[in-house]
């Protein structure tokens, strides 16, 4: 792998980190203010982004690249509410969607098709994922009172993952 794709591999696997951690604090967030729901939900996202790093660093080995991992910034903590929460959460979506969308383009000035394909699963990833927090932030603009926002918490999962409660 040229060195300049190997640099923006680095640093989208930094970014995936990131976001990993990110939802961890908002799992925790969420745990700790009695929304199991989106609590379960955001652990589960912390361990997809976890699996996503993964597949960048493996790709990188497979290839006889070696993946360096710098520091992590310590996550934001303090939220006013489950719609700070769905925006906090759309927002990191939204720069991660950019994160692959440079390192496409670096893979792409460099020739580097193997990293091209791997990065187009990125692409339609990042769809996905755009598609639940975009989701997230609606349904939870329109719970306007505790007892909906109860039944958004409840069935959450299901909703964003198409998994039956
Ligand atoms: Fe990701
Ligand atoms: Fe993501």
């Amino acid at each position: 792998m040229k060195q300049v794709v190997i640099d923006a591999f680095n640093a989208q696997i930094a970014k995936e980190r990131d976001a990993s951690v990110v939802y961890e604090s908002l799992s925790f967030w969420c745990a700790a203010s009695d929304y199991p729901g989106f609590a379960e939900f955001f652990a589960k996202q912390a361990a997809e982004e976890r699996t996503h790093a993964e597949k960048l660093a493996k790709h990188m080995l497979d290839r006889g690249a070696r993946p360096v991992l710098g520091a992590l910034a310590a996550p934001p903590s303090q939220f006013d509410s489950l719609t700070d929460i769905a925006k906090a959460a759309l927002a990191h979506e939204e720069s991660n969607t950019r994160g692959v969308v440079e390192t496409l383009e670096a893979a792409k000035a460099a020739g580097d098709y193997a990293a091209c394909n791997l990065l187009a699963w990125f692409v339609n990833e990042q769809v996905e994922e755009e598609v639940w927090a975009n989701r997230m932030v609606v349904l939870v603009g329109r719970a306007t009172c505790a007892g909906s926002l109860y039944a958004v918490d409840r069935h959450i999962v299901a909703d964003l993952t198409g998994k039956k409660d």
